[in-house]
């Protein structure tokens, strides 16, 4: 061991998911074996992971620095480290589908989820968001996760509290996690918040309930996996008028190959996640200017049959 300073651990106030210094017993690791997979288990004293290559024993990785290779008892060698949130959320038990890293970096840059923020999401799924907007609220902010199914909840409450290591009994004291649906639950709730993240089928029926409840300035942030519910979506925001003009995107990640000559972008990608929205609710009895262009050619013809925009030129039907 050199002589450089040790760093405590992160204070268990910040609730932050993250452990420094020694691996301690109950503590998730995550093993990288030389082909790139990972495997994630819990430090248990006597216990033994096996592989294809043989055994390990947690006592051998318990109580050491992470960042270090174990070979196994057949030869292979292993990673050791504590996983990320990255990472965590693409490998914990799934109720429903989760929003991937990238997604939840551009929801919290994009949607300012700041710290002290009150937000709200529906649904909450799996609880991978949740992690992300937890970490950027922190202990002060609020995060009310409305789900509509239990057993999805229950799925969140499980993976929430193993990420946040909280003490049997407890959660993230910023987390308000409840059962029922958005578009009713929200309204009677009466509750104003500065953030609302929509992650389900049909938010566009979430609107009315969310106008009310953002703040004037406030943020909503829609993450809608076909083109279809992103035309919807858009259209009935615009159709509501509460809001700015709503800014769709989407982003690709790519990973490159670096070695020698041979620089180049890599194979393979995750070529489709979700499409984002952002829009910000406007002070009440305010409306938008509205955007000077004329519609593409087309775009709202007699094909078109979702929400119309007022005063939107209807195209005669064509012989
Ligand atoms: C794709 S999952 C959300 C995944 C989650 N964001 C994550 O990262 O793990 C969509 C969830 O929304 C829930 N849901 C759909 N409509 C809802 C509504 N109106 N109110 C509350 N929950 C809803 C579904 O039951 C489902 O669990």
């Amino acid at each position: 061991m050199s002589d450089q300073q040790q760093l405590p651990d992160v204070p268990t106030e910040a609730w932050a998911g993250v452990h420094r210094g020694p691996l301690r017993v109950g503590e998730w690791v995550r093993l990288t074996d030389q082909k790139g997979r990972r495997h994630n288990f819990e430090l248990t004293p006597g216990k033994r992971f096996f592989s294809n290559r043989g055994h390990i024993e947690h006592d051998e990785l318990i109580g050491r620095e992470e960042g270090f290779t174990v070979v196994s008892s057949a030869g292979g060698e292993y990673l050791v480290f504590r996983p990320l949130l990255s990472e965590f959320v693409v490998s914990m038990p799934r109720g429903a589908a989760v929003v991937y890293p990238k997604d939840a970096a551009q929801i919290v840059a994009m949607g300012d989820i700041f710290p002290g923020a009150r937000v709200v999401e529906a649904g909450v799924g799996s609880g991978a968001l949740t992690c992300s907007l937890l970490r950027a609220v922190g202990p002060f902010g609020k995060v009310i996760s409305w789900e509509r199914r239990e057993e999805f909840a229950d799925v969140a409450r499980r993976n929430v509290n193993q990420f946040f290591h909280a003490p049997e009994g407890e959660t993230h004291p910023a987390w308000d996690l409840r059962l029922g649906d958005l578009q009713e639950a929200l309204p009677a709730s009466g509750e104003r918040v500065d953030r609302i993240i929509l992650d389900m089928l049909a938010p566009w029926e979430c609107i009315d309930a969310v106008a009310d409840a953002l703040v004037p300035g406030g943020i909503v942030v829609a993450y809608v996996a076909t083109t279809t519910q992103l035309s919807r979506y858009v259209e009935t925001l615009r159709v509501h008028g509460g809001f700015t003009e709503p800014q769709p995107w989407e982003s690709l990640v790519r990973d490159w190959h670096v070695e020698g000559l041979a620089v180049r972008p890599g194979h393979k990608m995750i070529g489709h996640t979700a499409f984002l929205v952002t829009a910000r609710r406007m002070a009440p009895g305010e409306t938008a200017p509205r955007k000077k262009r004329r519609p593409a050619p087309g775009a709202y013809g007699p094909d078109y049959l979702g929400p119309r925009p007022d005063g939107v030129y209807v195209e005669p039907v064509e012989d």
